[in-house]
């Protein structure tokens, strides 16, 4: 079982509109997928309830739940999880960082947000779990997302497809929908797509270079 922690303790950079498109991502790509709330914010979940597809879907979860709800998730056959975090409690995550088999850092494009993705970099690291940054709200034009790929590729992967700033994406959460949902052309549809096919790719390179590695 896939799980994807979706994970920065920096306030609005974009964590619940990637987990809630990932999650329907996954559905839509054929995996059986669970979106796990984990922040008392409860923006998912207030998302999700107000849903009429039937995927993914949804468990709000406090913390000391969360080792039960995977096991549980595991037993159901659930194939890909996705962990929607709180930004402001920071560290009180970390036992959902150290499960993922994959952490995703969203990073708004700016020399404050680069530095204060740092912290949550730091806990990653600690447990070892793989992660990548996926940066976010870039804007169309300028040098800002060269910037940030440029700084932020010295710290770790950098997923290649950005999000865009978009009007979808607010008119998508707006309604409940992931932005494919919303409009499957608009170019928002194709981004998330892209960073859900780099992901779940990265992620499978890695696992076999693990499984080479004890192999050999
Ligand atoms: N690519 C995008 N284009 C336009 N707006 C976006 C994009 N990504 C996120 N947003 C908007 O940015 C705001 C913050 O996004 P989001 O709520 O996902 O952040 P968050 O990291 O979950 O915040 P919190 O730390 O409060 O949980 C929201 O209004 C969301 O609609
Ligand atoms: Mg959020």
């Amino acid at each position: 079982m896939k799980i994807w922690v979706i994970t920065n303790q920096k306030g609005g950079a974009g964590k619940t509109v990637l987990a809630t498109n990932l999650a329907v991502e996954g559905s839509k790509a054929g995996l059986k997928t669970l979106l796990i709330d984990l922040d008392p914010q409860q923006s998912a979940t207030k998302w999700w309830e107000a849903r009429e597809a039937a995927a993914p879907l949804l468990i709000k979860c406090l913390y000391n739940q969360l080792i039960d709800n995977l096991n549980s998730a595991k037993q159901q056959g659930f194939e890909l999880v996705v962990i929607d975090t709180a930004g402001r409690e920071g560290l009180k995550h970390t036992e959902a960082i150290e499960s993922a088999t994959f952490a995703i850092i969203p990073c708004q494009p700016s020399l404050d947000d680069c530095r204060s993705a740092l912290p949550t970099v730091d806990i990653i690291k600690k447990v070892k779990t793989p992660f990548a940054f996926v940066i976010t709200r870039c804007p169309s034009s300028g040098n800002d997302l060269h910037e940030a790929k440029n700084s932020l590729s010295t710290i770790g992967l950098v997923c290649h497809t950005p999000t865009i700033e978009r009007k979808c994406y607010k008119r998508a959460y707006a309604n409940n929908l992931s932005v494919c949902e919303y409009d499957v052309h608009d170019k928002g549809a194709g981004e998330i797509k892209g960073i859900f096919n780099w992901i779940d790719k990265k992620e499978t390179r890695l696992e076999n270079t693990q499984l080479t590695n004890a192999v050999g």
